[in-house]
């Protein structure tokens, strides 16, 4: 299933300062438009007027983004101890940080109780048990898996009865009983759904579950419903009706959204370097699937758009340079014949791009540049030759 059914083009001045960064930085790098995050960030406000944001960070964790959503009231959602540990270094204290994930090990707890326990969601009955036995104070809220036929790409899907994640509505009743006799302090339960949802009908179903453990179960202080916004999905429909769930149970309504915060904020830029004729047409680029993992994990469809101009055109599949038949990011797109050395925005490539790149062949990580609507910053700077060696004994 293709996972990018809507497509903004970049913004005319956002486009040019991707031409001026590529004089200045070596392809392929990642560029992210810092308007385009923000207006993202005003459109959720809308549409989940009073809802508190913890941003999935998982989607794209630089500090130099963590830091402006934090300083326009986001707060972060983590799933490992280094997201947190980042987290805390971006400023966010204990409370604005909410750390998931459906393993927490007696190591993880440990050094939690050491850099400061965040709030918790527990996702197992195991984790429940290890917080109760190892943590000393702290909030928690409990996953709920709501057992349905969420559509949307078999990774991506976390809200289906057979996903690993959360504990099952019956559940729910017993694991309440051993938390409320316990030190922690259950703020309620929490619900995410899968990534990448196009559907507002798997949110009305999500919420319609929500809606029963809230009656059975409640009054609960907080209601999680989770992200997983797809960037087609109409936001209006589902945030209606998560902001009258919330209302009708007394709760502060919490969200985790990734993907739909940055994805379409940000570019892979890289260069063209030439034609292969086999049996298909290959157009050769010096971005693969070291900084682009999506379309070979997923067969995510990523658009693609040349920043040079050619009136003949030609229908390609983009190489990368990895040693791999599955290393092409993107199959039969029609595009201006390029030079050597002409430059490719591949798009969407703000959320699950850069976070999910990997140093495989000894791929360098490529930088990271934020364009501020006056200039480039560089929030994170190509990675060394050394570097790759580093921690190497
Ligand atoms: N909350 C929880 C508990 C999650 O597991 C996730 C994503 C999110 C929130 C944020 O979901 P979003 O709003 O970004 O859809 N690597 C995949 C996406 C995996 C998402 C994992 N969990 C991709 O590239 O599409």
């Amino acid at each position: 299933m293709s996972m990018s059914q809507s497509y903004t083009a970049l913004r005319p001045e956002f486009r040019e300062a991707l031409k001026e960064a590529a004089r200045l930085f070596p392809t392929p790098f990642y560029a992210y438009d810092l308007q385009v995050i923000l207006e993202r960030l005003e459109r959720l406000q809308k549409a989940f007027p009073g809802a508190e944001i913890f941003y999935a960070m998982k989607a794209n964790p630089r500090l130099g983004l963590l830091r402006r959503l934090l300083e326009r009231g986001a707060f972060v959602e983590a799933v490992s101890l280094g997201e947190v540990y980042r987290a805390y270094k971006a400023g966010f204290q204990r409370n604005e940080v909410l750390l998931n994930g459906p393993v927490k090990t007696p190591a993880m707890l440990e050094e939690l109780n050491r850099i400061g326990i965040p709030i918790l969601g527990l996702d197992s009955l195991a984790d429940l048990r290890r917080a109760i036995k190892m943590l000393p104070k702290a909030k928690v809220l409990l996953r709920v898996n709501p057992d349905l036929p969420i559509a949307t790409h078999d990774h991506l899907a976390t809200g289906r009865g057979e996903s690993k994640f959360g504990i099952l509505p019956e559940e729910v009743g017993a694991a309440l009983e051993q938390a409320r006799h316990s030190h922690l302090e259950v703020l309620g339960l929490h619900i995410h759904l899968g990534s990448a949802l196009e559907h507002p009908e798997d949110y009305s179903a999500g919420y319609r579950v929500m809606d029963e453990l809230y009656r059975t179960h409640g009054p609960f202080q907080v209601m999680n419903l989770g992200g997983g916004f797809g960037l087609g999905l109409d936001l209006g429909k589902v945030g209606t009706q998560a902001i009258s769930l919330a209302r009708k149970h007394s709760a502060e309504l919490w969200l985790e959204p990734g993907r739909y915060l940055v994805a379409e904020a940000g570019v892979l830029v890289t260069r063209c370097w030439g034609v292969k004729r086999t049996r298909r047409n290959y157009l050769l680029i010096d971005a693969g699937m070291s900084q682009l993992i999506r379309p070979m994990l997923y067969g995510a469809i990523h658009p693609v758009e040349p920043l040079y101009k050619n009136p003949l055109k030609e229908t390609y599949d983009l190489a990368g340079p990895a040693c791999e038949s599955g290393d092409v990011l993107a199959r039969d797109i029609t595009l201006p014949e390029p030079q050597e050395g002409d430059l490719l925005a591949i798009l969407q490539g703000g959320a699950y791009a850069s976070s999910m790149s990997s140093n495989y062949l000894d791929t360098p990580r490529p930088a990271e540049l934020l364009w501020t609507g006056q200039n480039w910053e560089v929030i994170r700077r190509q990675q060394t030759w050394e570097a790759l060696l580093e921690d190497e004994l």
